[in-house]
């Protein structure tokens, strides 16, 4: 059997990691969801919550990953398909082998025409399998089972072999963010959501509380105490920083004089800068035609840091404020036709800056005092100098629910969590119902949003708050 030659393997490949030498060094090798499913390994009995050696029963019954693939032969895959690359009908549609689909619907990277970065036993029928969180299993599939293993470092797990550290809150969402924000030129831009693609709006906190999950969330909170504030405020981060590495391949893409990538691209906006009739009739009657005002685009309505909300914490992300990265990058970005060259230079720079930030937060501790004093600010937050949509409101409540979690968790009976019956309300009235369009497609549409019924919901949160 084979045996762990630790020594020799880390003298090959253990070079200290620099810019110029990213890590991991080679081209990953995906060796399938398939091979972790053995019944001594990851495919033991269903149980109901993250028993050890279940995990691949588990996921295959529950997690909605493992349906990623499949997905792709329904009706609504077809219809964007068929609307995105303009096919005749739908039959002509075939997502399940287009690439751009499968590089988040089966893996990172995914490109048909490199089958040696993939196993023979590989399967794109299971979907978004586990080394999309875990790293490409290439290099260490078989160590990971070896004596020696369990006495490695995470780095060393990370850099020599590819294996990612997904107990750390930081590098684990940097993989969710990679399929559910986007990755260069993997992107649900405007033309795939107006195919009929749902929008992606991910915030870590609410995505990670979702998913069905084959380890224990108190295994978590015993390693993170302050699991559920860390868990909002990387995800303020790393949602931002995901959506300017993708600003700035959207602009690089379209610097070429033969390039066909949309620029400005639409998607960077809030959709209600442009589907004005959406609130009465839906995105079908959307009167989307004509191009609103120069200056009256809102750029990074969901992408953005609620920076008022994470105040210290969050130092210079301030958009309101002309002077800071954001407050330049939104002043670029709101131009009729902002400059591409220029929008993906600062783009590179405010990500790299948001790298920074990301790596001091995940290596502190954030104190109750922090997480009361965002809670407030949340619950006050006065954003009247900007009309209040519906990406604005649901991101207000997200941040309300994942810090009141956070102070429920230091003191289940702390004076000043939130009401929760009007929490309940606002949820109810930030619904996203299914809309069917005139070309067949089914879109995720706000069309009942009701700013006015909105602030009524916030108003009574924060007076529910201020008298308890
Ligand atoms: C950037 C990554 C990305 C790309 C590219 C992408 N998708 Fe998706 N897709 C997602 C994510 C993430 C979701 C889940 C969205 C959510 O609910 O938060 C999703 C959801 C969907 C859904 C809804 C699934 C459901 O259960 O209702 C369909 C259908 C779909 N995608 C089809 C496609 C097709 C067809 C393509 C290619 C033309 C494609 N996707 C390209 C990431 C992507
Ligand atoms: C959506 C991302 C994601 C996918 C997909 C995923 N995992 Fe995980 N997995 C995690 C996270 C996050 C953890 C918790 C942190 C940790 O223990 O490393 C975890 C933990 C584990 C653990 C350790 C459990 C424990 O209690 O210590 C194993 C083993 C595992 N996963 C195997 C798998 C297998 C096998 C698959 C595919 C069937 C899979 N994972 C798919 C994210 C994922
Ligand atoms: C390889 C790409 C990939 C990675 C990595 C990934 N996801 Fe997903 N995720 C998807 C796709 C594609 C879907 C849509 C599947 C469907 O609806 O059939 C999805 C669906 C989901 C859903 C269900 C849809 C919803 O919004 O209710 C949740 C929750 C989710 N992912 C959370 C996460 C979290 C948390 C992480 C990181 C720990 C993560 N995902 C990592 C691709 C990915
Ligand atoms: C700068 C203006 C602009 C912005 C911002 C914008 N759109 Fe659009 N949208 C349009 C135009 C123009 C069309 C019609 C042409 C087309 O289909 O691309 C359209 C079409 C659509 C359609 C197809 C509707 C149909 O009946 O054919 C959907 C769905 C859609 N947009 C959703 C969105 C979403 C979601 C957002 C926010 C992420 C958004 N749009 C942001 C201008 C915009």
């Amino acid at each position: 059997m084979f045996c762990l030659a630790l020594g020799s393997t880390l003298t090959m490949t253990g070079r200290p990691a620099s810019a110029s030498d990213p890590v991991p060094v080679e081209t990953p090798v995906w060796t399938g969801t398939g091979s972790c499913a053995a019944a001594a390994c990851h495919g033991g009995r269903r149980e109901p919550i993250g028993l050890k050696g279940s995990e691949y029963s588990f996921s295959e019954a529950y997690d909605p990953h493992s349906r990623a693939f499949s997905v792709l032969y329904n009706d609504r895959s077809l219809v964007i398909e068929r609307n995105y690359r303009r096919l005749a009908s739908l039959e002509a549609a075939r997502p399940f082998e287009d690439d751009t689909c499968l590089r988040c619907h089966v893996h990172q990277g995914y490109d048909a025409r490199t089958p040696w970065s993939r196993t023979p036993e590989f399967a794109v029928a299971d979907g978004a399998g586990c080394e999309g969180c875990h790293g490409a299993a290439g290099k260490w599939l078989v160590p990971h089972m070896e004596y020696g293993w369990q006495g490695l470092s995470d780095r060393q797990k990370y850099e020599v072999f590819g294996m990612r550290p997904t107990k750390d809150l930081l590098a684990r969402g940097q993989s969710c963010t990679e399929c559910h924000v986007g990755l260069g030129s993997t992107d649900v831009n405007h033309d795939l959501i107006a195919a009929g693609h749902p929008r992606l709006n991910f915030e870590y906190g609410s995505q990670l509380a979702k998913l069905p999950k084959h380890w224990r969330v108190d295994d978590d909170k015993a390693r993170h105490p302050d699991y559920e504030a860390k868990v909002w405020v990387l995800g303020q981060i790393l949602t931002a920083r995901a959506s300017l590495d993708l600003l700035e391949s959207r602009a690089s893409r379209s610097i070429p004089d033969d390039s066909t990538s949309p620029w400005p691209e639409f998607a960077e906006y809030s959709c209600f800068s442009c589907h004005h009739e959406l609130v009465q009739q839906g995105w079908a009657s959307a009167n989307a035609t004509q191009l609103p005002k120069p200056g009256s685009l809102q750029w990074g309505t969901w992408s953005l840091p609620m920076a008022k909300v994470l105040g210290p914490l969050g130092p210079g992300l301030d958009a309101d404020e002309s002077g800071s990265t954001f407050g330049q990058l939104r002043e670029l970005m709101s131009r009729p036709v902002p400059d591409a060259a220029l929008v993906a230079n600062r783009a590179r720079a405010a990500s790299d800056e948001l790298g920074r930030l990301a790596e001091s937060i995940n290596g502190v501790r954030i104190g109750t005092g922090d997480v009361r004093n965002m809670l407030s600010a949340a619950l006050k937050l006065d954003e009247s100098s900007r009309p209040l949509d519906w990406d604005g409101a649901a991101r207000r409540y997200l941040a309300i629910v994942a810090l009141d979690k956070a102070l429920a968790d230091s003191d289940p009976s702390a004076p000043g969590r939130p009401d929760q019956s009007a929490l309940g309300r606002l949820y109810k009235d930030l619904d996203l119902p299914l809309q069917v369009d005139r070309r067949g497609g089914i879109f995720d549409s706000p069309y009942r949003f009701d700013a006015e019924r909105i602030k009524g919901d916030l108003r009574s949160l924060l007076s529910a708050h201020s008298n308890p």
